[in-house]
This record gives C-alpha cells, sequence and structure tokens, in this order.
C-alpha cells in the first residue's frame, strides 16, 4: 500500500498528464519538479502538502490504483474500461474528450449492417469484444493490435477498427470513416477502494475542489 502519510497519484505519461498538471496547479497542487521534461525522475515529492506523482503507462494507471500502490489516478475513459481494474470512477475531469468509435472504408458499412462475420483490428479488445459481442451480439474476430490501428483496413488485415477518434483527421487522412460510436471519452479521476475509506478525508476536500474549478466543465 501506498505510504498512509502521503496521498499518491498515477498520471498516465502524456497529453493527459500535462492537462491534469496544470489543473492541478489551479487548484494550488502539485509539483514544479514535475514540469522539466528533460528528467528523468520518476517520483516527484511535494512535501509541505505530503503529495506524491508518478508517471506511467496509461494502461499501468488502474493496476497501480487497484494495488493501492496509489491512492488516486487519472487517466482515459478508455483504459478504464479496457483494464476493467477494481476501482472507484469518481470524477469526470471534462478535459481529453473524444470517442471510441468503429472505424472502416464506407463499404465496411453494409458487413455491419449484415452482422457478417468481420475481422475487427483493436488496441482495445475487451472494449471491442465488449461492443460486438454483449452489445450488437455479432460474432466478430478481434485482432489486437498496439498502434496506428488504422492501418488494418487499408492492408487488408481487418474489415474495421474499433479505435479513438478526436479530430477525425487520421481517418480522413486515411480514406476511413466513423461507422458506429461506441461510446463517448474523457480524462477520469479512480481511486483505490481502500484509499476511499482510510483516506477520505482528503479525497473528498480534492474533488470538491476539482469540482469548485469554475472553468472546469467548460474546458477541453
Ligand atoms: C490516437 C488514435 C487515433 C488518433 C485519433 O492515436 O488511436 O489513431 O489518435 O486522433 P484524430 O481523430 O485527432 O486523428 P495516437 O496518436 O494516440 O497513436 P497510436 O495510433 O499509436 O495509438
Amino acid at each position: 500500500m501506498s505510504d498512509g502519510r502521503y496521498l499518491t497519484f498515477a498520471l498516465g505519461k502524456g497529453r493527459l498528464a500535462r492537462q491534469t498538471m496544470e489543473l492541478f496547479e489551479k487548484i494550488g497542487i502539485g509539483c514544479r519538479e514535475m514540469w522539466d521534461k528533460d528528467s528523468r525522475k520518476l517520483i516527484f515529492v511535494n512535501e509541505e502538502q505530503r503529495l506524491r506523482f508518478f508517471l506511467s503507462k496509461g494502461p499501468d494507471v488502474p493496476t497501480y490504483v487497484e494495488y493501492g500502490a496509489a491512492d488516486i489516478g487519472v487517466v482515459g475513459r478508455d483504459t478504464i474500461l479496457e483494464e476493467n481494474r477494481n476501482v472507484y470512477e469518481v470524477l469526470d475531469l471534462g478535459f481529453g474528450k473524444c470517442r471510441m468509435c468503429v472505424c472502416g472504408p464506407e463499404s465496411a458499412g453494409e458487413l455491419l449492417r449484415h452482422h457478417e462475420r468481420i475481422r475487427v483490428a483493436s488496441k482495445y479488445p475487451n472494449i471491442a469484444k465488449e461492443y460486438f459481442y454483449n452489445k450488437k451480439h455479432q460474432t466478430v474476430d478481434i485482432i489486437k493490435l498496439n498502434g496506428s490501428v488504422e492501418l488494418g483496413p487499408l492492408v487488408e488485415l481487418s474489415d474495421v477498427i474499433v479505435d479513438i477518434v478526436e479530430t477525425g483527421s487520421t481517418l480522413r487522412e486515411n480514406g476511413l470513416m466513423v461507422l458506429e460510436e461506441v461510446c463517448p471519452l474523457s480524462a477520469r479521476m479512480i481511486v483505490n477502494p481502500v484509499s476511499m475509506q482510510m483516506k477520505s478525508e482528503r479525497i473528498k476536500e480534492l474533488v470538491n475542489k476539482i469540482r469548485a474549478y469554475p472553468e472546469q466543465e467548460s474546458k477541453e
């Protein structure tokens, strides 16, 4: 378990971490050292406020939180759904908004409509499985990829993909389109169930501070 004196945060590396740090700075928490891009340091401590922060790969954030290595995590809803860990989701942070979609060439629309046994490439096999098997009751073959998933239909690895669409420009530039929407996504705050009880005052205070932050809801 994480040290009881500290509130420990796991942040997914990349865009979300920067936006989270900006938000934390606005509500008066954080650690200046974290802004140093050249630093290879992994853990940042704010002794005065008894806070610790570490950066990890996005998909590992729910793992750290489930096991209590971090009390709190900030990660995209895509990762939460894919990892399906035992954590509480306490807050929609309102930034990192995008959509999980089934995408492909226009011609694949017909295959979807007729519930054909198609090939689906995705970085998110669990989300794809949940959507096709449990929601659409369609049998499909799911192929796990680790990135640049749009290649799937282009090189005929798959008929469609299940992937994140933000601006839509990756799809447009590759002659693909959104065929179905799976769900909306954004950055979420997750909490370890034991921390939720043991550190409830500190966590509630943090959540209230973020909720009260006036620009929060309209922020992209
Ligand atoms: C994500 C996603 C899409 C793209 C969508 O990929 O997987 O490829 O962004 O954004 P857009 O709609 O604004 O074009 P990311 O850049 O994270 O890299 P990846 O392909 O390696 O997963």
